[in-house]
């Protein structure tokens, strides 16, 4: 007998040999659609999620926090999202918080309150959260502010950190100390006990650390009842929209590849799987029930926070594309750092992602321009570099090689097809394309969901 492995072609054909015994059919169901951000974040995640969620019956988050943050631009009303999945708009589709997400309930709550008040009905009905997603204390956001002090003193730098728990809550996660959703709607006196533990943990480590642990227990009581009918065990929901009727699941992404904490710029990341393994581990999904991936990358380059960024341009350039392209982060109201387009940087996405399509935003930021330039490879003494550098040091040595393209210096925001877009911009579109080996599905070109070229 030989062994048999998935071909290029392959296809779910578990089916027994000629035995002539019946065995089970292994029955895929239904695929998700995931969105992942393919630079340092803030591509616009939000915006394809939006348009794709109009026709989905099940949004998601995998992974992160409330350190993300997402815009929705809709009839002229602007919402930001960060824990909950910005398909919570749309009212015909169930929005779930997956495992591996990290929960702050203040921060939740807040949100939710926040854009209830801008208009948006119901949420709480439409919200599902998983009992295996971690919680976010508020002293996990206490002790991520005295850890960046610390790195600033150590080693006179920080990470930039968003100050939203995120590290320390999935730091806590991997110690094994962490609580969870499940814990918190399960026996109180239980919970308290370990939250207790927890807090005492943190305080053997961080001594200027001071926490009104009964005043916390009290709030977290009241959390708990206003989360409770909106609890379920995230792996049987996913498993039965897998595989009950025909139905749309997307997977929004946050944060994103180079933030990645196995892939991205370590240290300078964040502590979550923002590739496409975080979809599945932060759902419980297979892997087989994933189907197209798009990437999202702007037709430039942000990074907010520390660490090494290649074709930033620390000139008018940059400084151009942060005030046209209003670069100023959702969550924390820092300024966006700002450069040319990096190839090989979403290229090494894709390497990991295998993206089936991408979504190109915020070309209309690139209009005024005379000439643009796109990062096509790195070169390290001289010589072009195959990979993307895992040590910093290397990164920040690297030479960014340029094409140069000419600007069309013409109005694109009011294209709503590919014809409608100046040739020089078709241009510059079908360059990135070719070079990162992927179709682009979507260039954005304003802010607002009919401001979205299809292509196909
Ligand atoms: P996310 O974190 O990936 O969802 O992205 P953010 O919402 O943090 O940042 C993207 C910003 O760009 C938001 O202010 C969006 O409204 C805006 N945006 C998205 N797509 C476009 C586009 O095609 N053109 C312009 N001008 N703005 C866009
Ligand atoms: P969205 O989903 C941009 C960055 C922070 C910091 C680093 C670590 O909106 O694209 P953390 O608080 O996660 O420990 O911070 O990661 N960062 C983001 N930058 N967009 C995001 O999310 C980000 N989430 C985290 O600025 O440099
Ligand atoms: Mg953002």
């Amino acid at each position: 007998m030989s062994l048999s492995w998935s071909s290029k072609d392959h296809k779910n054909t578990s089916q027994p040999a000629a035995t002539g015994q019946k065995r089970p059919r292994n029955d895929v169901g239904n695929k998700a659609t995931v969105v992942l951000g393919a630079q340092w974040g803030d591509e616009g995640k939000g915006k394809v999620v939006d348009l794709l969620a109009t026709e989905a019956d099940v949004v998601c988050r995998c992974q992160g926090g409330n350190n993300a943050g997402h815009t929705v631009v809709v009839e002229g009303k602007e919402y930001d999202f960060h824990l909950l999945p910005s398909g919570i708009i749309n009212t015909k589709s169930i929005s779930l918080i997956g495992n591996g997400v990290v929960i702050h309930l203040p921060g939740l709550f807040e949100e939710g309150d926040k854009n209830e008040k801008k208009g948006l009905k119901g949420w709480e009905k439409r919200l599902i959260v998983s009992d295996r997603a971690h919680l976010v204390f508020d002293f996990h956001q206490v002790v991520d502010g005295l850890q960046e002090t610390e790195r600033q003193a150590q080693e006179g730098k920080n990470i930039g950190t968003t100050k939203k728990g995120i590290g320390p809550a999935y730091s806590s996660k991997a110690s094994r100390t962490g609580l969870r959703v499940c814990d918190l709607l399960g026996d109180f006196k239980d919970f308290s006990t370990r939250f207790k533990n927890l807090v005492q943990q943190h305080q053997s480590m961080y001594s200027a650390l001071t926490v009104d642990t009964e005043d916390q227990l009290k709030k977290l009581k009241e959390y708990a009842e206003r989360l409770r009918p909106m609890v379920r065990d995230g792996v049987y929901y996913m498993y039965e929209a897998l595989h009950g009727p025909a139905k749309k699941i997307l997977i929004e992404g946050a944060n994103a590849a180079l933030l990645d904490i196995d892939f991205g710029t370590y240290p300078f990341v964040t502590s979550s799987n923002c590739t496409v393994g975080g979809a599945c581990t932060g759902l419980g999904i297979p892997p087989l029930n994933i189907g197209d991936v798009f990437g999202v990358a702007k037709a430039y380059t942000t990074r907010v926070g520390i660490g090494a960024f290649p074709t930033e341009q620390l000139n008018a350039i940059g400084e151009l594309l942060q005030t046209r392209g209003h670069e100023i982060g959702v969550t924390t109201g820092r300024k966006r750092r700002c450069g040319w387009l990096d190839l090989v940087i979403v290229r090494y996405a894709h390497m990991i992602n295998g993206f089936t399509a991408i979504a190109l935003t915020k070309l209309d930021i690139l209009d005024v321009l005379d000439e643009i330039k796109v990062g096509v490879a790195y070169k390290l003494n001289g010589k072009r570099i195959p990979n993307f550098p895992a040590n910093m040091d290397v990164l920040h040595k690297v030479e960014v090689e340029y094409e140069t393209f000419p600007g069309w210096k013409t109005d694109t925001s009011a294209a709503r097809k590919w014809n409608d877009l100046p040739a020089k911009a078709q241009n510059y579109i079908r360059f990135i394309e070719n070079h990162i080996g992927v179709p682009i599905k979507w260039v954005g070109v304003g802010k607002s969901r009919e401001c979205m070229i299809q292509m196909f």
